[in-house]
C-alpha cells in the first residue's frame, strides 16, 4: 500500500486550479477522490460503461486483469479451486475469513436447513408458459420473496441480513430446479438435505418420483468447482446492479432479482447459452475462419461469444481451469467430445490472429463452461441459471457490505446531458 497522493487539476482557459487527492488500496491502482469536484467544482466526471471509475471501497474480490489474476478475500482462485469447496467459499465471501471446522459444519447445517420453499412460491410456476426462459422465472419468483419472508427484510438488523443470505443461498437451487420441472412439464422434486449443495441441486434437476436416482460424485464435483469459479467477480454489471438497486434501501430479494435479470444479458452470463449457440453453428473447424472474419468486421454485429472481457487483458484465470476440467469430465462422463475440439482450434486459430491478439481478446469464464453443463445433461437454457445460483453468493457478499459502509449513500450517477435547452410547448395545432 502507498500513501496518498495529490493531484493538482488546471483549467487551461480561466488558469483555476484545484486538488484532488489520491487514496491507495491494499493492492492495485490508487484511486483519486473525487466526491465533492461537483460541490466544489461544479464538474461531473464523465465515464460511460464506468470504465476508470471505483464505485465503492470493498474488501472482497481482487482482478489483476493485465495479470489474469483472481483473488476471493485474498486467496487466489486457483487455490481454492484446487482446495475448497463451494459452501466453504461462500462462509469465505460472506464472512471474509475461512472457517474453521466447527464453523463451516455449523454453515453448511444452516444451508441444508433452508433449502425448502414456501408451497405458495412453488405455485408461481403453474403461472408460467411451458416454454418461458428459466432466467424470466427465476428472476420473477427471487423478486417475489420478500412477499412471503418478511422476517428478514429489515436491512438495519444483521440478524436479518444473516438470515437472508442463508435463505436466499439455499433456495435458489429449488427455484432453478422448480423452474427446469415446470419446462419439462415434470413434477417438483423436494430438496434432500442429506445431499450437499451441489449433489441435492443435481437431484432435483434429475429425479423423478417413479425411480431412484443416484447423483453421480464426479458431476457434483465438476459443479461444484464451476461454482467456486463464479461466486464473485468484483464490481461486474450485475453485482453493481444489486447494489444499486440495494442501495436506494429495498429489500435484499428485489435486489438479487435485479441482479439476476442484468446478468441474463449476453455480454455477461448470458454468454455461456450463446457460445454454445455459436459453436453449434460453427460446426466444423473449416467453418471457423468465416466466423472469425464475421466477428473482425465492425459492419456485422456477430462477436465470438466468449472471448473478451472488460477487466481481462490476459488469460481469465477461472477459463484456464474450467478447460483443464472439460477434459476430465468429458473423458470420464463421455460428453460431446467433437464440440470441445472444435472450442480448442476456435481458441488456438483466435490466439493467433492479430485482430484478437492486438486486442487482447482471451477466452472467458463463460467460453468452456456450458460444454461442462451440457455433458453433466444441463439444458441450454439453464446455463445462466447455473451461473446465477454461484453468483448470488457474490450479490449477497456484497449488498451486506455496501449496506454496513458507512460512506455508503443511494447510488445516483449524474449525466452529460446533450438534449435540447429550454423551449416551449407549442398546441398541436400549430406544429408543422
Ligand atoms: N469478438 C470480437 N471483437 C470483440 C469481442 C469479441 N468477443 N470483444 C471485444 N471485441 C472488440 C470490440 O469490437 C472492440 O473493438 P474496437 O476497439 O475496434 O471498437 C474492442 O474489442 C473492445 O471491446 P469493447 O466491447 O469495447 O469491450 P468491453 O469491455 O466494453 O466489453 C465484453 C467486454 C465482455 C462485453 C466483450 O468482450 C464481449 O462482448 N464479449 C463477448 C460476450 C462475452 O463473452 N461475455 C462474457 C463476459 S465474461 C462473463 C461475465 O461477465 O459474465
Amino acid at each position: 500500500m502507498t500513501g496518498s497522493s495529490k493531484y493538482t487539476v488546471r483549467n487551461q482557459d480561466t488558469g483555476k486550479e484545484f486538488q484532488l487527492e489520491s487514496r491507495p488500496g491494499t493492492v492495485g491502482p490508487d484511486v483519486v477522490d473525487i466526491r465533492n469536484l461537483f460541490t466544489g467544482q461544479g464538474l461531473f466526471t464523465y465515464d460511460p460503461g464506468f470504465g476508470s471509475t471505483a464505485g465503492c471501497e470493498s474488501k472482497i474480490t481482487y482482478i489483476d486483469g493485465d495479470a489474469g489474476v483472481l483473488m476471493y478475500r485474498g486467496y487466489p482462485v486457483e487455490q481454492l479451486a484446487g482446495h475448497s469447496s463451494f459452501i466453504e467459499v461462500a462462509y469465505l465471501l460472506l464472512y471474509g475469513e475461512l472457517p474453521n471446522k466447527a464453523q463451516l459444519a455449523e454453515f453448511d447445517r444452516t444451508i441444508r436447513m433452508h433449502t425448502m420453499l414456501n408451497e405458495s412460491v412453488l405455485r408461481f410456476f403453474d403461472g408460467f408458459h411451458y416454454d418461458a426462459h428459466p432466467m424470466a422465472m427465476v428472476a420473477g419468483v427471487v423478486g417475489s420473496m420478500a412477499a412471503f419472508y418478511h422476517d428478514t427484510t429489515n436491512i438495519a438488523d444483521a440478524r436479518h441480513r444473516d438470515i437472508f443470505a442463508h435463505r436466499i443461498i439455499a433456495k435458489i437451487p429449488t427455484i432453478a430446479a422448480a423452474a427446469y420441472k415446470h419446462s419439462l412439464g415434470q413434477p417438483f422434486i423436494y430438496p434432500r438435505n442429506d445431499l450437499n449443495y451441489c449433489s441435492n441441486l443435481l437431484h432435483m434437476f434429475y429425479a423423478v418420483p417413479a425411480e431412484r436416482y443416484d447423483v453421480d460424485p464426479l458431476a457434483a464435483e465438476a459443479l461444484d468447482l464451476l461454482f467456486i469459479l463464479h461466486a464473485d467477480h468484483e464490481q461486474n454489471c450485475s453485482t453493481s446492479t444489486v447494489r444499486l438497486a440495494g442501495s436506494s434501501g429495498a429489500n435484499p430479494y428485489s435486489a438479487i432479482s435485479a441482479g439476476i435479470a442484468a446478468l441474463w444479458g449476453p455480454a455477461h452470463g448470458g454468454a455461456n447459452e450463446a457460445v454454445l449457440d455459436m459453436l453449434e453453428e460453427i460446426g466444423d473447424v473449416k467453418h471457423i475462419p468465416k466466423y472469425l472474419a464475421r466477428a473482425k468486421d465492425k459492419n456485422d454485429s456477430f462477436r465470438l461469444m466468449g472471448f473478451g472481457h472488460r477487466v481481462y487483458k490476459n488469460y481469465d484465470p477461472r477459463a484456464s481451469i474450467i478447460r483443464e476440467t472439460c477434459h476430465k469430465v468429458l473423458t470420464r462422463m463421455g460428453g460431446n467430445q467433437p464440440l470441445f475440439e472444435l472450442a480448442l482450434r476456435l481458441e488456438e486459430i483466435a490466439l493467433k490472429d492479430e485482430y484478437f491478439v492486438e486486442k487482447k481478446l482471451y477466452p472467458n469464464v463463460d467460453f468452456y463452461s456450458g460444454i461442462i453443463y451440457r455433458a453433466l445433461g444441463i439444458p441450454k437454457s439453464m446455463f445462466t441459471v447455473m451461473f446465477a445460483i454461484a453468483r448470488t453468493v457474490g450479490w449477497c457478499a456484497h449488498w451486506r457490505e455496501m449496506i454496513t459502509d458507512p460512506d455508503g449513500r443511494i447510488g445516483r450517477p449524474r449525466q452529460l446531458y446533450t438534449g435540447a435547452t429550454r423551449r416551449d410547448y407549442v398546441a398541436i395545432e400549430k406544429r408543422g
